[in-house]
């Protein structure tokens, strides 16, 4: 399947980042900007700014995800979110296994898998991150740490579910480091992951997935990112704060 036919996504990760009035405010200052997208937008939004997000976006092109979700339905969890509440609430994506997660908060291949199939189960759409360190691209086993990822996390879900499944290559040494992956870097490994898919599911599911780079892209490098035939979209953090410079890679990706 060519390129062209996969759907585009360009998704903002908020991460920590926003009161409500300046979420409000973000998102009202968006939705005239990328009215016009030919691609899919997502703001991925802290839990607490869900609801105004919500409301915010409400009639507009802007779809709204959380960073994270339990992969229980409901109990004893202190601090934690589960699935159902995030779809009660209208929420669409979820961001599932970012490398802050698993840098900060303990997330192991197993719970990204316990999570994503929590998350599909609830009928979100996920948007699951893989990523070597730097440490694991100088010993040379980026391809086979970021397939075993891959491979994992996605343990026990059907090629059904598979549709409502985003995958976000993101090298954690290109993550708010302003050094992102060159374009040739990006397509290799998210060339890798699509080979994985195939490997496990089969050519129709790995040519249908969506598969995005994320890692410092920014207004000035989108385009030729996403231009590389495997890379179908992008995750942002820093840049998906601010409207005009987020919108840019909407544009980039509309084309
Ligand atoms: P930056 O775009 O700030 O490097 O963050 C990327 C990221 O982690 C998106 O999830």
């Amino acid at each position: 399947m060519n390129k062209a036919l996969r759907k585009a996504v360009i998704a903002g990760n908020w991460k920590m980042n926003k009161t409500r009035p300046e979420a409000k405010a973000l998102v009202e200052e968006l939705k005239p900007l990328v009215k016009d997208a030919g691609c899919d937008v997502v703001v991925c939004v802290p839990f607490t700014n869900l609801e105004t997000v919500l409301d915010a976006a409400k009639g507009s092109n802007i779809k709204v995800g959380a960073q994270n979700c339990h992969f229980e339905k409901s109990g004893a969890f202190t601090g934690e979110i589960s699935a159902d509440m995030l779809t009660e609430m209208g929420v669409e994506y979820v961001v599932i296994g970012h490398s802050e997660r698993r840098q900060y908060f303990g997330e192991t291949d197993a719970t990204v898998n316990k999570r994503t199939k929590a998350a599909l189960a609830a009928g979100l759409t996920v948007i699951l991150c893989v990523g070597e360190m730097l440490e694991d691209r100088e010993a040379g086993i980026t391809d086979e740490l970021v397939a075993l990822q891959t491979k994992v996390a996605l343990k026990d879900v059907t090629k059904e579910q598979l549709a409502k499944v985003i995958i976000a290559y993101e090298p954690v040494w290109a993550i708010g480091t302003g050094k992102t992956a060159t374009a040739q870097q990006a397509n290799e490994v998210c060339a890798v992951i699509r080979a994985t898919i195939e490997k496990v599911y089969d050519k129709a599911a790995a040519d249908a997935m969506t598969i995005q780079y994320g890692g410092s892209m920014n207004a000035g490098n989108a385009a030729e990112l996403l231009a590389q035939p495997d890379v179908d979209g992008g995750l942002i953090g820093g840049a998906s704060l601010k409207a005009p410079d987020f919108s840019v890679i909407v544009d980039a990706a509309s084309k």
